[in-house]
């Protein structure tokens, strides 16, 4: 098992990775001194495979979960899930000494988070995640919330859990395409942060698609190690967090036209990332080579490369650019990469650089209908 910590003074938290972290939950609870009334959040499909260990193994250590299994998929990131479990945190009479734990995916955690955050003002947050792109990235750092039908994660707050568990055996279960999609983020820290991570990842990819334990292990922890770093010196996001968003902005946008049913995030932003390294090459002198290395490790990982937009979609795409958080006075700002291993933030690219460099990478078939 290998324990990374986040540096954040007095709510500083440990995320452990390793296997069979999930019947030793109870146990790593009771360390923490919390009170015994509780809530495990989780999806359908999830739940069907993991609830009853997580709620066992908690029973066991003399907790009192109380189980809500919100539907699998985006969708449930909302407000009236929110009220949902407010509904059944009152139903089970959970109390200011009582924790929330998200047992799940990206979505189930960013709403179990939300839910923490606001009941009682704040109880304790747990995460257990459950897809790759959970454990190495939105388990990590403390932003949580929900969509509203104007665009993704317009509602939230910064709250950290307590503790994190990445139990590697959980994604045994993961769907294929589930699991790809969390890879786009773990190629991600390799661009904005970590060139030898990225020649580690050109290298020990095909162990990696056969999610063999070691290998996985390594990278989730170094993942993690990178996020908690960045987090840890810029928690609400002033300036050098932005580096975490490389690809997300062409990225949103498309979940956001797509009505986040055609692409998964990590899809999403794996054609963000191409367009933003092509966005890169021609405003950030990044070579030749370093291009052609990412777009070859993301098609490596059976990632898509850019997307065919009609002229609708490609004016919706922009207006959706305009909506996104990091957009300040109209201008849409990029984190864009000087080579694998630097990037610079909140820089300006006109809008027609981006409509070519996303016309230049658009396959030649439509492959994802919206
Ligand atoms: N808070 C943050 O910092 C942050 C960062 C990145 C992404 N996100 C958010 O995360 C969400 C995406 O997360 P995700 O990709 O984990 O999606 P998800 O939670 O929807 O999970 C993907 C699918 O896999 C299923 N699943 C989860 N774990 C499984 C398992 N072990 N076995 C079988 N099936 C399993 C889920 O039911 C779901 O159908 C988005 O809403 C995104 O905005 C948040
Ligand atoms: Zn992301």
């Amino acid at each position: 098992m290998r324990t990374v910590r986040v540096p954040l003074g007095n709510r500083s938290y440990d995320i452990r990775i390793g296997s069979g972290l999930l019947s030793r939950l109870g146990a790593e609870c009771a360390r923490l001194k919390l009170g015994t009334r509780c809530a495990i959040i989780t999806d359908t499909n999830v739940g069907r495979h993991y609830a009853k260990a997580a709620f066992n193994s908690l029973a066991r250590s003399g907790f009192e979960p109380a189980l809500i299994i919100v539907p699998a998929g985006e969708t449930a990131k909302s407000l009236k899930s929110v009220q949902d479990c407010y509904n059944r945190l009152a139903l089970h009479r959970l109390e200011r000494k009582s924790f929330v734990l998200a047992l799940g995916g990206g979505v189930v955690g960013d709403l179990s988070g939300f839910v923490a955050a606001t009941y009682l003002r704040g109880i304790a947050f747990i995460q257990v995640p459950t897809t790759l792109l959970s454990q190495v990235d939105s388990s990590v750092g403390g932003k949580v919330g929900v969509n509203l039908k104007a665009g993704k994660n317009l509602v939230g707050a910064f709250y950290q859990p307590r503790l994190v568990l990445c139990d590697l055996d959980t994604l045994r279960t993961l769907p294929d395409r589930d699991y790809r999609s969390g890879l786009a983020e773990v190629i991600k820290y390799g661009i904005i942060y970590d060139r030898p991570f990225f020649c580690r990842l050109e290298r020990d990819l095909p162990r990696l698609l056969r999610r063999d334990r070691a290998t996985l292990t390594a990278v989730i922890a170094r993942c993690c190690e990178i996020k908690a770093a960045v987090v840890g010196r810029d928690e609400t996001e002033n300036g050098q967090r932005a580096i975490l968003n490389f690809g997300h902005t062409i990225g949103h946008a498309l979940e956001a036209i797509s009505s986040y049913g055609s692409f998964l995030h990590g899809e999403a932003i794996s054609i963000g990332q191409i367009a933003a390294a092509a966005l890169s090459r021609q405003l950030s002198g990044m070579s030749v080579r370093d291009f052609e290395r990412i777009t070859e490790l993301f098609r490596r990982a059976g990632l898509p490369g850019g997307v065919k937009l009609t002229a609708v979609q490609r004016k919706k795409l922009f207006s959706a650019m305009q909506l996104d958080k990091k957009v300040t006075a109209g201008e849409i700002k990029f984190v864009l990469a000087r080579r694998i291993g630097k990037v610079d933030w909140g820089q300006r690219v006109p809008p027609e650089t981006i409509a070519r460099v996303l016309a230049d990478h658009a396959p030649a078939k439509r492959i994802f209908q919206f």
